[in-house]
């Protein structure tokens, strides 16, 4: 046991109430932010006249040794130390003596800690930013690919109106856009630098804000000494948009399955993204995509913990917020992994065109459109509706496709149909036709995917 706080006590902390305070073992992910953060304050101490050049020359020097060791595996992180922030300062008093004391001037490890996590939570955002770019570029590409791909849209999981790969692809193209917004949204409002807030009341050194602000990367100070050593909002905030995309892709891993299956033979998934069964050997298991969705359950259940944490805590600084760092780190970690896999799954996919048409055909999903070209004759819609459901249930009984009907049965309902019903009720025609924007006929198709291909070359969209 190892601590940064032993001259008040008398008595040695009983080893459980140690292990149950110490973060150690998971805040240790945050040791280049920690030594990053610890340089900055120390370049502005000197700065300042607070430190002597050589004191910071030995410190940043001290810091960046300690950095190197732990890389190349020469210092291991040891769990006899409470937390990260006292491993890092305990070695560099070892490595470098009496100058490695001063390196806390004016500094308290609540601001430390606020610090370390917003400059991690930077990182990993952006790098979640990535990883969901990636999968719109991979989304783009099979919309590309699928124009002409006619599957059956659903309402209530019953076929609805025809539609293509493309356009359905594009709903999910749409769902991550968005989530890439809030992202940003989240890392703009988060961009304040709380170091040199103190243990909450600031410091009577006459300490520089602005100029560690602007080294570390963000683009202003925070305002409030109070609220910057107990502000978790960002954390939640995040876990909430990590949230929105584990929705998104259940949501997506969920019709994957369904594609997946023997009824619907949509799709194959490819063998290296699909796991067998130890006991029935014709089976091919989804399980990416059912670990993906069942993953969800974890996401949002650090944000529910985190908000929960954090209801009732008074200001400022309280240790019920050492609680963010497990839910966050899981929650980050997760979701990075889910889009990575998920992006890797969808990448590899066979997509059965045929299955998908023809299952677009049985379903009678163009019957919309049967009752529109009566409504081009002239036939009210309401009346339209109740013919084209005769229609329905005349082939339901005969068992086939209302483009598989012939002029005489077409009569037999209703004499207004003619020649060209079986263009309008053609799979498609009834596509092509819709070309409102945001619809899936190919000419409204075209004008959205060159927006989205606007959209990867000037990031300003997003
Ligand atoms: N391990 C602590 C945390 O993660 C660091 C801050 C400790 N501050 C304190 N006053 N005990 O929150």
């Amino acid at each position: 046991m190892a601590q940064l706080w032993g001259g008040r006590f008398t008595k040695e902390t009983d080893k459980m109430v140690y292990a149950f305070n110490a973060s150690i073992s998971f805040d240790q992910v945050l040791y280049k932010q920690d030594i990053q953060g610890s340089i900055a304050h120390a370049m502005m101490l000197a700065r300042q006249g607070i430190l002597t050049e050589k004191e910071h020359r030995l410190i940043e020097e001290g810091l960046k040794e300690i950095l190197r060791e732990i890389e190349c595996g020469e210092l291991n992180i040891t769990e006899e130390f409470e937390d990260i922030h006292s491993f890092v300062e305990a070695n560099l008093i070892n490595k470098i003596g009496e100058a490695g004391k001063k390196l806390h001037t004016g500094r308290s490890r609540n601001d430390q800690v606020a610090l370390d996590m917003k400059l991690y939570t930077k990182i990993q955002v952006e790098k979640m930013d990535g990883l969901l770019k990636e999968l719109l570029f991979v989304l783009l590409t099979i919309m590309k690919e699928h124009l002409h791909t006619y599957m059956p849209g659903f309402t209530h999981l019953q076929k609805a109106q025809p539609t293509t790969l493309a356009h359905h692809m594009g709903a999910y193209f749409e769902m991550f856009k968005r989530d890439r917004h809030r992202l940003k949204g989240c890392l703009k409002r988060m961009d304040e630098c709380p170091l040199g807030a103190g243990a909450l009341a600031g410091t009577t050194y006459p300490l520089d804000r602005e100029y560690t602000a602007k080294i570390l990367g963000f683009e202003r100070p925070t305002l409030n000494s109070m609220d910057s050593v107990s502000d978790r909002d960002y954390l939640i905030e995040l876990l909430s948009h990590l949230s929105i995309i584990m929705m998104h892709l259940s949501r997506f891993c969920e019709e994957i399955i369904l594609w997946n299956s023997n009824e619907y033979q949509f799709i194959e998934l490819d063998d290296a993204y699909a796991t067998g069964s130890s006991i029935m050997p014709q089976k091919k298991n989804p399980d990416i995509g059912e670990l993906v969705r069942g993953k969800t359950g974890r996401v949002y259940g650090a944000l529910l913990s985190l908000l929960t944490t954090m209801k009732g805590i008074p200001l400022a600084y309280n240790k019920d917020m050492q609680e963010d760092k497990e839910m966050a780190f899981d929650g980050i970690d997760t979701v990075q992994n889910c889009i990575a896999l998920f992006t890797g799954m969808l990448k590899t996919v066979k997509w059965k065109k045929e299955r998908m048409e023809e299952s677009a055909k049985k379903g009678f999903s163009n019957a919309t459109d049967a009752a529109d070209y009566l409504v081009k004759k002239g036939v009210p819609f309401r009346d339209a509706h109740e013919i084209v459901g005769r229609l329905v249930l005349y082939c339901m009984d005969k068992g086939g496709a209302i483009d598989d009907l012939s002029m005489e049965e077409f009569h037999r309902v209703s004499p207004i149909f003619e020649q060209d019903i079986f263009e309008a009720v053609s799979l498609k025609a009834c596509v092509e036709r819709r070309c409102t924007l945001g619809a899936p006929g190919k000419e409204a198709m075209e004008k959205v995917i060159s927006i989205y291909e606007t959209y990867f070359e000037e990031e300003a969209l997003l």
